[in-house]
């Protein structure tokens, strides 16, 4: 591990936003800007519910988990076509790029279109066609991860696995998102055994809202390598001890935690908890359209708003490496980049 110089407060931003870090918390449905979200309205001869982007975005308040994922979910009613997604995901990795992110783990679900009357091949191709283009044009890395939305049900999360698997190559894993309170990992036992043994890696939303047993059953019934959220643990000094010895990453999204109201103010995240007590925690965006801010913007925020130094910048960024799912060759070779980073900042 790298030692770390001392970055003055003023020059922080600036440091946050040159690193080079991993995205592994992303939906790409989260990532619709309004924008674009009436320009594809209108390409597909839809209406829209709001009559233009400023009323839409005035709309952006939200009490909590659900009643952020009604208004998302409406946003999703413009995506139709392969082209809208491609759209979507491209402009997404250009916002991503240029906050120096190297390689981006991207979420998305399938029912949410099915049930639009989509198929699953307009989705999945659509998205891994963005990846490919962005790998050669950006140089960004990205690989996608299909999450079953946990407020279906069992039966409707197999058929969606069923539906992807044609598709298998062009995906890293599975995950769990969608209302997680009265939802618990243990529904979705068979179908993350299913996706296990056909070569799926494992991820899932706990603790975001819900309680620490969550995060329990999410490592021992789904068997997941990385839990999505995860800020509950806190609550549990075992599970806590568990985490950091096992050194299971969680993927924070502080603006989202904000905007949700898991936390009263960013000031009282636990960010800095999570990395004192040793786990490998990691900053994401989660919905950055929704939630006022991208990665970087994630960064400088809680980073001013906890305090924390140029050692927590790296340790994050590490951390981000660290818990993905690319192979330990461009692991180490990404982390020789973060380290040329802090070794030339001046
Ligand atoms: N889907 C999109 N964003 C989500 C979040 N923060 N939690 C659960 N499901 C989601
Ligand atoms: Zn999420």
């Amino acid at each position: 591990m790298l030692k770390v110089k001392p970055v003055s407060a003023e020059r922080l931003p600036e440091l946050l936003r040159r690193m080079p870090k991993a995205e592994l918390h992303i939906h790409i449905e989260g990532s619709l800007e309004p924008e674009l979200m009436f320009a594809l309205a209108q390409r597909n001869g839809m209406a829209t519910a709001y009559p233009d982007v400023e009323s839409l975005r005035r709309a952006y308040v939200f009490d909590d988990l659900q009643s952020f994922l009604d208004i998302y979910h409406a946003g999703t009613l413009v995506l139709r076509t392969e082209q809208d997604f491609y759209d979507m995901t491209r402009a997404y990795l250009v916002r991503a790029a240029s906050d120096n992110v190297l390689h981006a783990e991207i979420f998305f679900d399938t029912q949410t279109h099915t049930g639009h009357g989509l198929s699953t091949e307009v989705v999945i191709n659509g998205l891994h066609r963005a990846c490919v283009d962005a790998k050669s044009e950006l140089g960004i890395s990205a690989s996608l991860i299909l999450c079953f939305l946990r407020h279906l049900s069992e039966q409707e999360a197999f058929e969606a696995l069923e539906q992807a698997l044609p598709l298998h190559d062009k995906l890293v894993g599975v995950g769990l998102a969608s209302s997680e309170k009265g939802h618990p990992p243990e529904k979705f036992a068979r179908v993350f055994a299913r996706a296990r043994e056909l070569g799926f890696r494992l991820v899932a939303h706990a603790g975001e809202e819900g309680q620490p047993a969550y995060i329990w059953s999410a490592l021992d019934v789904l068997k997941v390598e990385r839990i999505d959220h995860g800020v509950q643990a806190v609550k549990d000094p075992l599970l806590m001890a568990r985490l950091a010895k096992e050194r299971i990453p969680l993927t924070v999204c502080p603006l989202s935690n904000l905007k949700l109201r898991v936390f009263p103010a960013l000031a009282e995240h636990n960010l800095k908890h999570l990395l004192e007590a040793g786990i490998v925690a990691t900053v994401n965006s989660d919905d950055p359209a929704y939630f006022g801010g991208y990665i970087n913007q994630n960064f400088t925020q809680t980073f001013a708003a906890l305090g924390l130094t140029a050692q927590h910048a790296y340790k994050l960024a590490h951390n981000s490496f660290e818990a993905s799912f690319i192979d330990e060759k461009r692991k180490r070779q990404y982390i020789e980049r973060l380290n040329a980073s802090f070794e030339t900042f001046n």
